[in-house]
């Protein structure tokens, strides 16, 4: 009996050793090698190609600031492109930065909506990110990472909102709209969103014509409109220049802008504060233009492979003449 114990004994101990044998104490088994993990790049590692659209105004002039001085203080090599306003110009441009192979993304202000989806796939086979800043663009959105900037139809509604307030109590409601520059999401958007609204108080948009954002050609196309005739109670201008061009004329008619006939603006740049105080402009409707900060953000985490919003909307107010004096001096822009 004694005998067969210590044979079991013997055995179980043989049995506990060869198992312990096989495993090697955690510490020193060498694990697999993990999958090389791409490490996460900077700002400093990021080469930027911007296409902007070229001069338009105190608003364009403070959005390629925004993104000039933003690159600097983060570090980011940009690449800055200025498409004298032609739509060429930003097609070539946009192959080129394909092409280009130290850009990792495309950031791209469209001057206008259609016309990008073959480039599109083509930086997308390239592998480069791009981002659409300011203007939406008719693509897919599977095409680019996002789209940060305003929703242009919601300032019209705005506008319309605001019209309607300026020209209560008044028998007749004529607006003439100053357009931007035609094929622009901006100016589509706006004066979609304004025709939503203005049924609300029997607004009738009398003219319509584009002044490409600038105050000479706002003048003008007003100076046309009041030729043909004077019986207009409200100017929607899609921009402050435009706004403030209108304003010349309309004094230059021997009519008081402001008073006799209502101006509405878009952007709320200092010009227009300006106009405010001079009393020119009753309301302006901001919209921003210091967009870089968030563009450049949403870049870094798309090149990181983070998941983004499809489309990082600005934050945007409304400002009126009788508190333009003070606001002013806070304005950035
Ligand atoms: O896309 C924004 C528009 O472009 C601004 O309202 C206008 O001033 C600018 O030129």
């Amino acid at each position: 009996m004694r005998t067969l114990k210590v044979f079991y004994v013997v055995m179980i101990a043989l049995l506990l050793f060869i198992s312990l044998a096989g495993c090697k104490p955690a510490a020193t088994a060498t694990p697999a090698p993990a999958p090389t993990e791409k490490p996460k790049m900077t700002y400093e590692d990021l080469t930027v190609g911007f296409i902007q659209t070229g001069s338009e105004g105190g608003w364009r002039a403070a959005n390629t600031a925004s993104f000039k001085e933003t690159a600097e203080q983060l570090g980011i090599n940009l690449k800055f492109y200025d498409a004298q306003n032609k739509l060429e110009n930003q097609l070539s441009a946009f192959r080129n930065f394909i092409a280009d192979k130290e850009v990792d993304v495309i950031i791209l202000a469209a001057l206008e909506t259609t016309g990008w989806e073959e480039v599109l796939k083509e930086a997308q086979a390239a592998g480069k990110v791009v981002v659409i800043e300011d203007r939406r663009i008719d693509a897919p959105d599977t095409l680019f990472a996002t789209y940060v900037g305003s929703d242009f139809a919601e300032e019209g509604r705005k506008a319309a909102d605001e019209m309607c307030k300026l020209l209560e109590g008044s028998e007749k409601k004529n607006v003439v709209e100053l357009v931007g520059n035609v094929g622009s999401s901006a100016a589509k958007d706006r004066g979609q969103g304004f025709r939503e609204k203005m049924g609300d108080c029997g607004i009738t948009i009398v003219e319509s014509q584009t002044a490409n954002w600038d105050v000479t050609q706002g003048k003008q196309v007003m100076e046309a409109f009041l030729n043909k005739s004077t019986d207009v109670q409200g100017v929607f201008a899609q921009n402050d220049e435009m706004g403030l061009g209108a304003a010349q004329a309309i004094r230059e008619a021997g009519l008081t802008p402001g008073v006799d006939i209502k101006i509405i603006t878009v952007d709320a740049t200092a010009g227009a504060f300006k106009g405010m105080i001079a009393g020119d402009i009753n309301t302006v409707i901001e919209c921003n233009p210091l967009l870089a900060p968030q563009v450049y953000e949403a870049a870094l985490k798309a090149v990181n492979g983070e998941t983004i919003p499809k489309w990082v909307k600005s934050q945007e107010g409304v400002f009126y003449a009788k508190d333009a004096e003070t606001i002013l001096p806070t304005r950035k822009y």
